[in-house]
């Protein structure tokens, strides 16, 4: 597997996908993500958003053009090679959070390290994480514990606590109020920045394109300027 020593965290072009019905989401699709660097994707519901996240992460298949995850292009990779790089290279913020009730809150963060081939110190990175998030000392607590911002921070630190080199977050502050959103959004961002990722966050706040390096817009023939 050929990496460049100066990838970019995300490189996708002439991407396309339909839906099953037959409609035409988007073609001729091109984003260039630095390492570093964030970047808003912004649209109307049903645009495609939520459906480019999976195709970046290889959870859905596109039906034409490429995708490249730090120097990696998903064509080339088995869905063994290419659940290894998601989980390795990626960290995904999902809008509902996807957090695990029976699991302790770091165990839920260590989750990444766990499953992959990095699980020394696991515990232990995952409360260095918590910490990160504001939240020191309550490893041991469980998620029904928290509120939903508390939760949403948890998914924060789970995304990054592996250190991957893209960085994936859909609506992260969709279902919070607007002051959580807002220390949320910070709290992204401080991450974003002090790790060195590229970032994509879907979302349909002002606000949160306001902290992004470039915000984009979504729509038939691609990703535009706003
Ligand atoms: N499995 C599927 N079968 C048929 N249509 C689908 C399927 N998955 C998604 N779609 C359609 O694809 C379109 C894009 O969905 P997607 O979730 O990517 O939109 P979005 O831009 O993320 O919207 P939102 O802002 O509401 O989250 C929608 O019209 C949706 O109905
Ligand atoms: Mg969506």
């Amino acid at each position: 597997m050929h990496v460049c020593m100066a990838a970019l965290a995300l490189d996708v072009a002439a991407l396309a996908k339909s839906v099953p019905g037959g409609r035409m989401l988007f073609s001729g699709l091109d984003l260039a993500v630095a390492a570093g660097e964030i970047v808003a994707i912004m649209g109307e519901s049903g645009a495609g958003k939520s459906t480019l996240l999976n195709l970046v992460a290889g959870l859905d298949t596109a039906d034409g053009g490429r995708v490249t995850v730090d120097g990696v292009a998903l064509s080339g990779l088995d869905d063994d090679a290419r659940t290894a790089l998601r989980r390795d290279r990626i960290g995904f913020v999902f809008q509902a959070f996807h957090i695990l009730p029976h699991l302790t809150l770091a165990q839920n963060i260590a989750l990444p390290l766990v499953l992959g081939s990095d699980s020394a110190d696991a515990i232990a990175r995952a409360e260095a994480m918590l910490a990160a998030v504001g939240l020191a000392g309550r490893g041991a607590d469980y998620p029904a514990q928290l509120s939903g911002g508390e939760l949403q921070r948890i998914a924060i630190g789970r995304a990054l606590v592996h250190r991957p080199a893209l960085i994936l977050a859909d609506e992260p502050t969709g279902n919070l109020d607007a002051e959580t959103a807002e220390r949320i959004l910070a709290l992204l961002v401080e991450a974003v920045r002090s790790s060195g990722a590229g970032a994509v966050i879907v979302t349909h706040s002002d606000r949160a394109a306001a902290v992004a390096d470039r915000v984009l817009v979504l729509g038939a023939s691609g990703l535009g300027p706003r």
